[in-house]
This record gives structure tokens, sequence and C-alpha cells, in this order.
């Protein structure tokens, strides 16, 4: 088995064993692609959130947060073009009976000639040392521009069959290309099809005069439609920001990968309202600071890379996607779009309603433009997650697991852990968790040994664990143990305050950005 499906399956059996993502209705079998967060997940999302709401609206005196509902009217989805186009090509093997993304099934057969690629430019560089020249070889070396322009004559063919809805030619360059089911290998393919991936749902009571509704696809239109009554209230100038998180609901085709393609996720979406013409530099400015707030998590600089769309989608002028390293490789995290004016002029003629702004320094009313950024938490989450878990040969020949959080996502910041229950321990213990519990998510445990205590934590990603033992009855005095260097050190119970505070506060991760 690949190495890499080896630590997928490590994150997942960990993420259940820890309390921190269970398979949905799990008594029942489950639920597919649903999954829910236990007591270590709700803490983790919830810090997450806190991360991102602060760097956005905490930060930025122009940024606002909203929290609109699930529910919207249906014109909605239609001016925004989701009823019509929010759709998937699906194509099912008749043989495996397993259904696939045709585009993906595309998409991943040019990913292959990329790695064939890059391996000639690896066994390049390998040959010709520091002599070598990646660009030259690039625009030269006749394998790499035959691979190049193979993926690209693919690509373009394929966007083009699916912008003018040929399906057809869709299932024929799967089948030129002799693209296999990637599990069974079967090339027995039904017709492609179109699949809206918007679920419905019905709102009123009698069937008869019930109003269709959908269950939003993203959180950015409830941003779009109360763009004007944010504005008006908040008496904020372009450029400004309307923030949400919130639930999204997609019925996905190929909902596998644990917790990367789920049918019910949460966004953490950004629209930036700029006056038209300037949409391409907050557009830059943006892409930035976004990926500065990804790199103070501190999982490694080389774990993200920019995707910059070349075919762009019909309302947008520039757009990008953050990837990050999952454990099954650089896939999306986060996207960057400047969405013109297409969202807030489709509103204003589906609903008739003038959705524009007065420019007091332009002196013109027009209809902002829009730069979106907008991540997916549960990606987020799966990115924390299955990076910071390691396992860990310690010098004593010991093994142990460590969930490496940033302290302040941990989702207990401490734990407050009396060495036994008797002598007046467990009472003193108790003092301290109730003194810092107002400030602080604790754990309390007096059971078992303490090294086994210590493993538990370290599993969740504890940053401190505070032992307490006969001498702190005497002295006032308590053990600290560090998640991640192991060190003890023997400190003042009226300090833990202060200390645990430097550790997990939100202002060191803020302050990197
Ligand atoms: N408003 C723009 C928008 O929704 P998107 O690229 O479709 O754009 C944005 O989604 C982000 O939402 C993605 O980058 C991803 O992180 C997350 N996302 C999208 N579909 C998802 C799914 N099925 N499961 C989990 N996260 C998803």
């Amino acid at each position: 088995m690949a190495k890499q499906e080896d630590v997928f399956k490590k994150v997942i059996s960990h993420a259940k064993e820890y309390g921190f993502i269970f398979p949905s209705s799990e008594i029942y079998d489950g639920l597919s692609a649903i999954y829910d967060y236990g007591q270590n997940g709700a803490e983790l999302k919830n810090n997450i959130k806190q991360y991102w709401w602060k760097a956005m609206v905490q930060l930025n005196e122009n940024i606002v947060g909203i929290d609109s509902a699930i529910f919207m009217h249906p014109t909605i989805w239609k001016a925004s073009g989701h009823v019509d186009a929010f759709n998937d090509p699906l194509i099912d093997n008749k043989d495996s009976k397993k259904r696939f993304r045709a585009d993906v099934l595309i998409e991943d057969y040019c990913a292959k000639i990329e790695e064939k690629e890059n391996k000639e430019i690896e066994k390049a560089a390998k040959r010709f040392g520091d002599a070598f020249n990646k660009a030259e070889f690039e625009a030269t070396n006749p394998k790499v521009l035959e691979y190049r322009a193979k993926r690209a004559a693919i690509l373009t063919r394929m966007a083009k069959s699916l912008e003018t809805e040929n399906l057809a030619d869709v299932k024929a360059l799967i089948e030129e290309l002799e693209i296999a089911d990637p599990d069974t290998g079967s090339r027995n393919w039904t017709e492609v099809r179109q699949f809206n991936l918007m679920f419905g749902t019905k709102l009123g009571a009698a069937s008869e005069n019930a109003t269709e509704l959908y269950l939003r696809p993203e959180t950015a239109q409830g941003i779009f439609v109360n763009y004007l009554n944010v504005q008006k209230t908040s008496r904020h100038k372009l450029p400004f920001g309307i923030a949400q998180i919130g639930k999204a609901f997609r019925n996905e085709i190929v909902a596998r990968q644990f917790i990367f393609r789920m049918r019910e996720f949460e966004q953490m979406e950004m629209q930036y309202f700029v006056p038209p013409g300037t949409e391409l530099e907050f557009y830059e400015y943006w892409k930035q600071t976004r990926l500065k707030w990804h790199l103070a998590l501190g999982l490694g600089a080389e774990n993200y890379r920019f995707h910059d769309h070349e075919k762009l989608a019909h309302y947008a002028n520039a757009a990008a996607d953050i990837e990050f390293n999952f454990p099954f490789g650089f896939k999306e995290l986060e996207g960057i779009h400047s969405r013109t004016d297409f969202d807030l002029k489709a509103h204003e003629k589906f609903s008739g309603r003038k959705l524009q702004y007065f420019d007091p320094e332009r002196n013109e009313s027009y209809v902002p433009y829009v730069v979106e950024t907008s991540v997916g938490l549960d990606r987020l989450f799966l990115a924390l997650f299955s990076t910071c878990l390691k396992d860990e040969v310690l010098e004593d020949g010991s093994e142990r697991t460590v969930l490496s959080l940033p302290p302040a996502l941990a989702p207990v910041k401490a734990a407050i852990l009396p060495l036994m229950k008797k002598d007046g321990l467990a009472e003193y213990a108790e003092t301290i968790f109730n003194d810092l519990k107002y400030d602080f998510n604790l754990f309390y445990e007096e059971k078992d040994a303490i090294g086994k205590r210590y493993r538990r934590q370290d599993a969740i990603g504890t940053p401190i664990c505070i032992t307490i033992d006969h001498d702190s009855l005497v002295d006032h005095t308590v053990t600290i143990r560090d998640r991640d260097t192991m060190k003890q050190e023997r400190v003042a119970v009226a300090d833990l305050r202060k200390i645990i505070d430097e550790k997990v506060n939100f202002r060191t991760l803020l302050s990197k950005i």
C-alpha cells in the first residue's frame, strides 16, 4: 500500500479514536460523505473559525461580519447562475457501477502527464547539478514540451466541450485517452450527463402550494443580497468587506477523501466591495494576504502553492486557488476570485432593485466590483490535522503520537493532572481548575499513571500539562510539561494564568500575518 494511503488512514482513525470526527449516523451505518465533529473536533473547528474571524473582522476596520440564513429566496439561485450552471458532468462505469466526475477523470489523466514532466525536470536537475537552468530546460526540452502541449490540448478540448455542453465529446475524449476506472481498470462507460449539485427542499405545509427551495451551495450569495443593507447601516465607504462563516450544501457526485469533499460543509467567505477598475489591485492584495494567513499556522511554506486559473468563469476577470499538500497530494484549499460586478448586477436584474453605491469621491453611482476569498473550514481542519499529526520515536526508544497544533487552536489549552486522588491533591487541583476555567478550556484527570495521561494529551494536542504533587500543597508550585519539547519546569501556581496565556493566545498567531 502506498505510504500516502497509510498516512491518510491513520489520520481518519486518529480523528475518530480521539473524539475529533465521527461518521455521521454511525449506528445506522453512516451517511455517505457526511461527518459529525466530536468534542475535540468541535473545539478545534471553533478555534479555526475564531482565527479566521479575528483576522478578517477584528483586524480590519473596514470588514464586518454577518450571519445570513441558509434558506434564501429561490430566485437568488437563478440570478447567481446556480440553477442553470452549477452542474458537474458525471459518468458511470457499467462494470463497477461506480460514478465519477468526467472532468476529474480527464484532469487526473493530465496530472499523470504532469508527473512525468516533473520527473524529466528532476532527472535533468540531478544530471546538471548547479549548472542546471530550469527555465531554459523547460522551454527547450522536447519531451517536456511534448508533455505540456499534450496536456494543454486535452484541457482546452475538455473546457470547450463543457462550455458548449458537448457532452458526447467529453465521453469521446475519455475513450480516446483510454481512461479506465481507477479501481477496476474497466473502460465500459455510460454517456456523460450533467448533474445539478444543489439540494432541493420545500417550504410550506401543503404540498400543492409549497415553495421549492434550495439549501445554499455557497454562503457568498447571502452576502451579495445583504450588501446594501450592511453598507447603509455600517456606513462604510468602498472599499469595504463583508465576512461570513456558515454551512453550505452540495450533492457532490464523488464525495470521497474524508472531510475534503463533503455534502454538508462549512465555508468562511469574504466579499470585498471595491470601485470598478481597482479590483485587480485588491485581488493581488488578497491573494498575498490570504497566503500569509495560512503560512502563520506554521504548516510549512512548501505545503502551499498558488494555482492561477487560465480558463476563467464567465463572471471572473482573475482567479486563483491556494492549494495545500494534503495526504493525497496538492488540492484546492481556498479560492480567491475577482468576480467583477456579475453577482450584484444579476441581483439587480432579477430583483428589480437598485444595488448601486454613490461614490462621493468619484461623484457617481455604480455597482461595486467584488473580490472574494473563500476557504473551506473542513478542508482547513484536514490540512491542520493531517500535517500536525506525527509519530515520534523518543530518545529512550519509546514512541508517542503528538498533534502539534498551533497552541491557539488546540481544543484543550491545559490539562490539570493531580498525581493521585488522595492526600488532598485532587482538592488542590480542583481549586486550580476552578480558577483557570474562566480563561481557558481545560481538561481534568486523576486516573492512570502520569505518563499515560501525558500521552493522551499529546494525542489531542494539549500544549501544557500541569501536574500537582505533594510539594504543591506545601510551596504552591506545580510541574508544567510542554507538549512539543516535553520539557518539565517547576512554576508558581500564581503564575499559571500568565504562562498559559503567553502560550495559547491569538495575539501571537495573528501578529504573524
Ligand atoms: N463562493 C465561492 C465558492 O463557493 P468554491 O471553490 O466552490 O467557491 C470555495 O468553494 C471553497 O469551499 C473551496 O476552496 C473549498 O475549500 C470549499 N469546498 C467546496 N466544496 C466543498 C465540499 N464539497 N466539501 C468541503 N469543502 C468544500
